[in-house]
């Protein structure tokens, strides 16, 4: 069985003060032994949150990672930094880099092979825009996004999550409907076995993004290849993030 995976995708939210109540609140949360739980805080409370949650089973990632090992990159973060602050997990090409901050399928190549050097483990987001949807373009789409995986070796994907986030479900309260996620998973998973084969397409953890909350993670999780959820607004509250996390 793939495993199930839930990550809390805090964007550019919460201080120190503020991380330490909000895992402080989580850990006091019941959460299903199952399930892998993931928070992602900004750069500067990595390091924070690693030692709160040491002991914990909830893991630590990073939001962005920058592609050099290090060198001239005013104000980026390099693979060695998130590792030297116990982070070995890492979410790349969020819509948000790429539509607010030029990330490309060709820069995130550059990331990606970086991230899997370093023998991190990554969040590989992806997805389409509403009009991509409406023009009926969503699978070539991400079957674009995803060539960026499909040059490499069947071994570093041992090392990859993908998260499929179509960008209109993103912040807008909007959620693909259950349906439309597994249709979209189902044909990543075609895309794999095409790529690859039929052992690794259903070992490949494919979770979805986009106004997850409480009252429709149950629904989404159900589906046969949803294995779980990329969480922003909903991870904020403890509360919310556990009965997610708990869905399952
Ligand atoms: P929301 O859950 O706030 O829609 O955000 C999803 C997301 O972007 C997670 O990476």
């Amino acid at each position: 069985m793939r495993n199930q995976i839930v990550a809390g995708n805090w964007k550019m939210n919460n201080t120190t003060s503020e991380t330490e109540k909000l895992l402080n609140e989580l850990e006091k949360q019941t959460l299903n032994k199952s399930v892998k739980v993931y928070v992602a805080p900004a750069f500067t409370q990595l390091s924070q949150a690693v030692r709160q949650l040491e002991g914990t089973p909830i893991k630590v990632a990073a939001q962005n990672m920058n592609a050099a090992a290090s060198g001239a990159h005013t104000g980026e973060i390099s693979a060695s930094m998130l590792q030297g602050v116990g982070v070995h997990t890492v979410i790349l090409g969020h819509s948000e880099r790429r539509s607010l901050y030029s990330e490309t399928n060709d820069s995130l190549k550059d990331k990606v092979a970086t991230a899997l050097n370093a023998e991190m483990e990554l969040i590989f987001c992806f997805g389409e825009e509403l009009e991509q949807r409406k023009e009926n373009n969503h699978f070539e789409v991400v079957r674009a996004q995803l060539a960026v995986l499909f040059e490499l070796p069947e071994k570093a994907w041992d090392q990859i999550i993908l998260a499929y986030e179509p960008v209109w479900a993103i912040g807008t309260g909007e959620t693909a409907s259950p349906e439309q996620a597994q249709e979209m998973h189902a044909f990543i998973r075609k895309e794999i076995e095409e790529n690859y084969n039929s052992s690794l397409a259903e070992k490949v953890v494919i979770l979805y993004g986009g106004s997850v909350k409480p009252s429709n993670a149950q629904e989404i999780f159900s589906m046969k290849d949803v294995d779980g959820g990329l969480i922003g607004g909903a991870s904020l509250k403890a509360s919310d993030f556990a009965a997610i996390v708990n869905a399952f």
